[in-house]
C-alpha cells in the first residue's frame, strides 16, 4: 500500500456541497479511487438543477420545483433548463416558432415505423428513431453541433413528441396523426396520440395540464443514470440526436425510468390477486421474493421525493374533477400508508418517489403504460439538452472514461485447442 500523503483541493458548490477533487491522485499517488455504483461519487460541476436529498428539495436553475409547477409550463421550464434564465417574451416566442417549424419528422422517416413489429416496445422505436433523425440533419457534429445548436435543440424537443405518437399509432396499428400548428406543445402531443382522421380527438384542459406538468416535473434531475449516460456520450463529440437516444435506452430499465410502467403492473397482479397490498408488502421486505416495492426509495432521496408530493395531488384533483375512480388509485394510497409507518421502509428511509402516483395520472388520460416511460423521456429531454450544453460549451472538457480495478486472470498463455481438455458429454 503506497502510504504518501496528499493534500486534495475541497471543491465548494453554490449551496456549500463539498467535494474533493481527487484528479491528481493516481498520478501522485499510484492509487484510484474505486465508488461501485458511483453513490459517491461527484463526476462533473454542473449548475442545472439541485438536489438535496436529505431535505426533500429539488430547484432547477435556483428556482424550486414547487413554483415551477404552480406558475411554469414545461416549455417555459425547457427553456429556462437549457438557456440558464427564464425566457423574455421575445424569446419564448422564437422557441415556440422553432418548436413548431420542426414538428413534423422528414416524410421518409415514416418507413422507417413501417419496419418495426407491431409488438416493438416503443422506448426500442423511440431510441432508434431519434438516432435515425441524425441521418436527415447533416453537419451535425463537432462545431455545428454549438453553431446550430439552437435549431437542433428545438427540433429534438418538437420531434421526440412526434415520434412518440407516431410510435404508439403504429403499435396499435392506427393511422398516423400529423401534428397541428395551432396547439401547443402537449395539447399537440395529446392530439396525435387520439385524434382520428374522421374525429378530433376533445382537448380537456385538466387533462393537458396534468400531462403538462408530469412533463414538467421529469425535466431534469442531475446526474441520475440516463443524463449520465447522455454526457458520457457527448464528452466524445457525438452529435445531440446520438447522445439523447443513448439516454434513451439508459433510462429505459426498470430501476429507472422503467419504474412507472413497473408500478402500475405491481398494482395491476395486487388488484388480480385480491390482496389487499399486505402481503405485498410483507413480500417487498424480504430479499428472497424477488420483490421491491416500485416507486418507493430513491438513490439520492431520503425523504419524500418533491415531485411525489406535486403530482399525489394533481392526481387527486384530476380524479376529483373528471370524477374518476380507479381500483389501483384506493391500492397504491393503502401500499403508501402501510409503508410510511412500516419500520423496515422508515429505517431506510424509503419514500414515494416520482413514479409512484405519475402512472396512475397517465392511466386516467388513456396513455397504455408501455407508452409511461416514453412519457419520462419526452418530459426529460430539455435536461439531457442542457446537460449536454454544458459538455460541448466546456471547452476545457475532456473525454468521461473511468477507471477500473482488474479483478480477472494473471498473464497466462494461448492454449491450442487440441491441448484444452476433453469435450463435456452433450
Ligand atoms: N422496496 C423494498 N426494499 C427496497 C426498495 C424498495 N423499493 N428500495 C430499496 N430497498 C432496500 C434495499 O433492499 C436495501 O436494503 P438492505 O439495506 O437491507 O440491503 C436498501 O433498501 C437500500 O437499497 P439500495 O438498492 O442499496 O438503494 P439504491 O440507492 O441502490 O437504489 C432504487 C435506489 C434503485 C431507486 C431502489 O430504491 C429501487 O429499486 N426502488 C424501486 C424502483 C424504483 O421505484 N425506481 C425509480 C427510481 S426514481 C427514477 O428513476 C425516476
Amino acid at each position: 500500500m503506497n502510504s504518501a500523503t496528499l493534500e486534495l483541493p475541497v471543491i465548494v458548490g453554490s449551496e456549500q456541497e463539498q467535494g474533493i477533487d481527487i484528479s491528481r491522485l493516481r498520478a501522485a499517488t499510484g492509487c484510484i479511487t474505486l465508488d461501485e455504483g458511483y453513490a459517491n461519487t461527484g463526476s462533473c460541476k454542473s449548475a442545472i438543477a439541485y438536489i438535496d436529498g436529505e431535505r426533500g428539495i429539488l430547484r432547477y436553475r435556483g428556482y424550486p420545483i414547487e413554483e415551477l409547477a404552480e406558475r411554469s409550463t414545461f416549455i417555459e421550464t425547457a427553456w429556462l433548463l437549457i438557456y440558464g434564465e427564464l425566457p423574455r417574451r421575445d424569446q419564448i416566442r422564437r422557441f415556440s416558432d422553432l418548436l413548431t417549424e420542426n414538428e413534423n419528422l422528414h416524410e421518409d422517416m415514416k418507413y422507417h415505423f413501417e419496419g418495426f413489429p407491431s409488438n416493438a416496445h416503443p422506448m426500442a422505436i423511440l431510441s432508434a428513431m431519434i438516432n435515425a433523425s441524425s441521418c436527415f440533419y447533416p453537419g451535425l457534429m463537432g462545431a455545428a453541433n454549438r453553431e446550430r445548436f439552437d435549431i437542433h435543440a428545438a427540433r429534438l424537443i418538437s420531434q421526440v413528441r412526434t415520434i412518440a405518437a407516431f410510435s404508439y399509432r403504429k403499435s396499435r396499428g392506427l393511422p398516423i396523426i400529423y401534428p397541428k400548428p395551432i396547439y401547443k406543445y402537449t395539447a399537440n402531443f395529446l392530439h396525435m396520440m387520439f385524434s382520428e382522421p374522421y374525429q378530433d380527438y376533445e382537448l380537456k384542459p385538466e387533462v393537458v395540464r396534468a400531462l403538462d406538468l408530469i412533463f414538467l416535473l421529469h425535466a431534469d434531475h442531475e446526474q441520475n443514470c440516463s443524463t449520465s449516460t447522455v454526457r458520457m456520450v457527448a464528452s466524445s463529440q457525438s452529435n445531440l440526436f446520438a447522445s439523447a437516444a443513448a439516454g434513451v435506452c439508459a433510462l429505459w430499465g426498470p430501476l429507472h425510468g422503467g419504474a412507472n410502467q413497473a408500478v402500475i403492473e405491481m398494482l395491476e397482479t395486487i388488484v388480480e390477486s385480491g390482496d389487499d397490498g399486505s402481503k405485498f408488502i410483507a413480500a417487498a421486505k424480504t430479499k428472497a421474493s424477488g420483490k421491491r416495492l416500485m416507486g418507493f426509495g430513491h438513490r439520492v432521496y431520503k425523504h419524500y421525493d418533491p415531485r411525489a408530493k406535486i403530482i399525489k395531488t394533481v392526481c387527486d384533483q384530476l380524479f376529483a374533477s373528471l370524477e374518476l375512480r380507479d381500483p389501483l388509485l384506493d391500492v397504491a394510497k393503502r401500499l403508501e400508508e402501510a409503508a410510511l409507518s412500516d419500520p423496515y421502509f422508515v429505517e431506510r428511509k424509503l419514500y414515494p418517489n416520482v413514479d409512484f402516483y405519475s402512472g396512475i395520472i397517465m392511466r386516467a388520460i388513456g396513455i397504455p403504460k408501455e407508452m409511461f416511460t416514453v412519457i419520462f423521456a419526452i418530459g426529460r429531454m430539455p435536461g439531457w439538452i442542457a446537460n449536454f450544453k454544458e459538455i460541448i460549451d466546456d471547452t476545457q472538457g475532456r473525454i468521461y472514461r473511468p477507471r477500473q480495478i482488474y479483478v480477472g486472470a494473471p498473464e497466462r498463455h494461448y492454449v491450442p485447442l487440441d491441448a484444452r481438455g476433453p469435450s463435456a458429454p452433450r
